[in-house]
């Protein structure tokens, strides 16, 4: 199954993705938590994207284009996956559209996750997120076990750089402008479903792979 979560900043993308990828046994593929790794290690892509990132805009098409067609290319990526991030504008999706052809592969369903703005900065301010596997807390909503260490793998919590609120509004106008409009690209062909993200996490996992059913034998062949 290839699936692709969409949904504003702090909508619950990478928390649902990584239930979803425990629950399906395919890989969440996410455009940030590479880029973030990048960063971290100083490759080329992470020195060209920091400062993009720094101020909540998006990395430049090529270089996000680039990492997503390589990474879908790996065996682990064979059975299926799920996008997480990715694409964020127009020609990320026909991009995308084009990698999956060239292997014979389609998108099964696009999965929106709706959640209104205000909810979506006091999730932001207060999410830690684990260094070595990228799970996603809250200290309000989600909280850990032990506030600095990660439930599941003992890693390191910390708070991203991004999750500044200066950087929260510019990562959410960038959303409405240039992310928002591809959804419509996928209602057009079918794919789409947008579910309320607002709620207990396991239920909205039951929400998303309702959704996700609905859309499966519902897929239109791109011209
Ligand atoms: P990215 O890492 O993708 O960030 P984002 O889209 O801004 O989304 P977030 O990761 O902030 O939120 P999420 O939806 O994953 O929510 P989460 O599950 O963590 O991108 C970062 C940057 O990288 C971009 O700004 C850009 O610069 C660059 N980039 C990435 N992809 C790119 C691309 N394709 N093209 C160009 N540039 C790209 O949850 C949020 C919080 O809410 C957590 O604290 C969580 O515990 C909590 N929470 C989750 N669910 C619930 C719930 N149901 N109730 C209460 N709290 C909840
Ligand atoms: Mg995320």
């Amino acid at each position: 199954m290839n699936l692709i979560l969409m949904g504003p900043p702090g909508a619950g993308k990478g928390t649902q993705s990584q239930l979803l990828s425990e629950r399906f046994k395919i890989p969440q593929v996410s455009t940030g938590d590479i880029l973030r790794t990048n960063v971290r290690e100083k490759t080329r892509i992470g020195q060209k994207a920091r400062a993009y990132m720094d101020r909540g805009a998006l990395v430049p098409d090529d270089l996000v284009v680039e990492m997503v067609s390589e990474r879908l290319g790996d065996a682990d990526c064979s059975r299926g996956f799920i996008l997480d991030g990715f694409p964020r504008n127009a020609r990320q999706a026909e991009e995308l559209e084009r990698t999956l052809l060239r292997g014979g592969k389609a998108i099964d369903a696009v999965i929106g996750i709706e959640v209104e703005r205000r909810e979506l900065v006091r999730r932001l301010a207060g999410r830690r997120v684990c260094r070595k596997c990228a799970a996603a807390y809250n200290i309000i909503f989600n909280p850990p076990v032990n506030m600095d260490t990660c439930n599941k793998c003992g890693g390191e919590l910390y708070q991203r750089d991004d999750d500044r609120e200066e950087t929260i509004e510019a990562r959410l106008r960038v959303y409405e402008e240039e992310t928002l409009p591809v959804t419509e690209y996928y209602r057009g062909k079918g794919l789409y479903g947008g579910i309320n993200g607002i709620g207990i996490i396991d239920r909205i996992t039951e929400s998303i792979i309702e959704a996700i059913e609905e859309r499966r034998g519902n897929i239109k062949v791109a011209d």
